[in-house]
């Protein structure tokens, strides 16, 4: 693939998302060729699976299959094409999440997981993932001054101390993909540390 693939994870809360948009905004001002998605979402029939997921009641297999479904789509009609054709995809959350969520937070099988992955994408992994890392604490108090919770956001503290440790497993099983970025900082400093966790890598000046 001849295109960059950039995830960005974390908690609930982490305020990821708004480095997202602000990220491929400086991309696109330096001349690159950018594609910002999400997950679970990105294509006509992903976002309808999102939207069953963070409504519905369902268990943590039926999650694992619909956030990979939503995946397969998102991958065939979005991320494939874009980084074939040289374009910097933006995915705001991938497959460590469901391995956070589902895996760590649900405790659901990660073999099964590790499978699904395997069917799904067994060769691509996105070239860069930035952890937006935030206590679990200080995420809830960021998440009640925001909207309406979905089923995740309704999570207590101990689920998300479990995703949380989820993506530390992640990120201690491939080092060389991952930078953790310390989210409780102000916001300006994380977006430092973003454009620094791409200047460390030569995609920015
Ligand atoms: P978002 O609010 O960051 O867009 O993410 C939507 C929710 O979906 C978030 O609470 C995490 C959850 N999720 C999973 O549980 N598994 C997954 O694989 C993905 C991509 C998201």
């Amino acid at each position: 693939m001849a295109g960059r693939f950039i995830s960005f994870e974390g908690i609930d809360g982490a305020g990821k998302t708004t480095h997202v948009a602000a990220l491929a905004q400086h991309l696109q001002q330096a001349g690159q060729h950018v594609v910002t998605t999400r997950e679970p979402g990105g294509t006509a029939l992903a976002e309808q699976l999102r939207s069953a997921l963070l409504q519905l009641p369902m268990d943590a297999l039926t999650e694992s299959l619909l956030v990979f479904a939503a995946r397969r789509d998102h991958l065939r009609a979005v991320i494939e094409p874009a980084l074939s054709q040289g374009n910097t995809v933006l995915c705001d959350r991938f497959s460590d999440a469901t391995f956070a969520y589902q895996g760590a937070g649900r405790g659901f099988d990660l073999q099964v997981l590790a499978t699904l992955e395997q069917w799904v994408h067994p060769a691509l992994q996105p070239d860069l993932t930035l952890w937006f890392d935030i206590d679990p604490a200080a995420a809830a108090i960021r998440r009640a001054a925001a909207r309406q919770p979905d089923r995740f956001e309704q999570q207590d503290t101990a689920f998300f101390t479990r995703v949380r440790a989820g993506y530390q497993t992640r990120m201690a099983a491939a080092p060389a993909r991952f930078v953790r970025i310390d989210s409780t900082q102000p916001r300006e400093a994380v977006w430092l540390a973003v454009l620094a966790a791409l200047q460390a890598r030569g995609w920015l000046l």
